[in-house]
């Protein structure tokens, strides 16, 4: 049995971590699970990814400390690397990926929020790095994402202090784009993910590829990826068949199917 279910509907992914009676803790077997569902995601139908947490409480509230408790030195390292290898792995996604928070987004559960795209949170969620109450650092990217998403500063805040904070106030520092009522989180995540599905879909891969890769170049290597990302876009079926139809002021007509051609 998978602690991830995927459900795919008008070209939108659900994947849903589903462990709710730890309040969807990542242990080793959830984290395989996670990485299978994503791997298991047909490209060529799926536009866009939604990713949530089974249950009313919780996206994920942490990595699972029952596994941590007894581990090594080597074998914490070897958890960081398993988490962050995953992490990595959704955050280069081809697709873009909506983490729909709803709920406790703790320590690796803050961190797998950040490894997505666009972050929605219900008005019930709570954030935050617990990690030195526990002894150690955060493990799966949190120093570094945070840092990046927020501010060094407030990054610093958050971990040393251990605080965790509501929705409201993860809107206010950025780390989220919006707060919706809990029971209308999931709606709001599907009517902005099957909006993105609805665009030209090389170009939408295009442009993470293109924030994701240029926000670690100096400008000038920035703005010379986007020039070949952007360059990439011609020729395509939707490039000519988008910008034909602005011309005849008809409605662009898409392709079945993901092609770069
Ligand atoms: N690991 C393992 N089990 C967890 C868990 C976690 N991170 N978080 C919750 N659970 C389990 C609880 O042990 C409990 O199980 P039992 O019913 O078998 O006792 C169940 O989920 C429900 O939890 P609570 O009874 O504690 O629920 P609550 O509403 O009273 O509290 C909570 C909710 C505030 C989120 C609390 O569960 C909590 O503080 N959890 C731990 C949060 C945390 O510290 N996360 C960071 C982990 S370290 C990490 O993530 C490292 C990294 O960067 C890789």
């Amino acid at each position: 049995m998978s602690f991830v279910t995927c459900e795919v509907q008008d070209r939108v992914a659900v994947v849903t971590i589903n462990r709710p009676e730890a309040l969807n803790a990542l242990n080793p077997d959830v984290l395989a699970d996670l990485k299978a569902a994503f791997e298991g995601i047909d490209q060529d139908e799926v536009r866009c990814v939604v990713l949530t947490g089974a249950g009313e409480k919780s996206f994920v509230a942490g990595a699972d400390i029952g596994s941590m408790s007894t581990m090594t030195k080597a074998e914490g390292q070897e958890f960081g690397k398993l988490g962050n290898d995953i992490f990595l792995f959704i955050e280069t996604f081809p697709l873009p990926v909506i983490a729909a928070v709803n709920g406790f987004a703790l320590g690796g559960g803050n961190e797998l929020a950040m490894s997505c795209d666009i972050r929605l949170a219900a008005e019930n969620a709570v954030f935050g790095q617990p990690e030195v109450g526990l002894g150690i650092t955060p493990g799966f990217g949190g120093t570094q994402r945070l840092a990046r998403l927020v501010s060094p500063g407030m990054a610093k805040q958050l971990v040393y202090a251990a605080t965790n904070i509501d929705a409201a106030e993860a809107l206010r520092i950025g780390l989220v784009n919006a707060v919706h009522p809990a029971d209308e989180l999931m709606a709001a995540a599907l009517k902005l993910a099957g909006r993105i599905a609805k665009q030209a879909p090389i170009a939408v891969r295009n442009c993470k590829r293109a924030i994701n890769e240029g926000l670690d170049l100096p400008i000038e290597q920035a703005v010379e990826l986007e020039e070949r990302l952007f360059g990439d876009c011609f020729e395509t079926h939707d490039q000519q068949e988008g910008m034909g139809c602005f011309l005849s002021k008809d409605k662009p007509k898409p392709k079945p199917q993901f092609t770069n051609n």
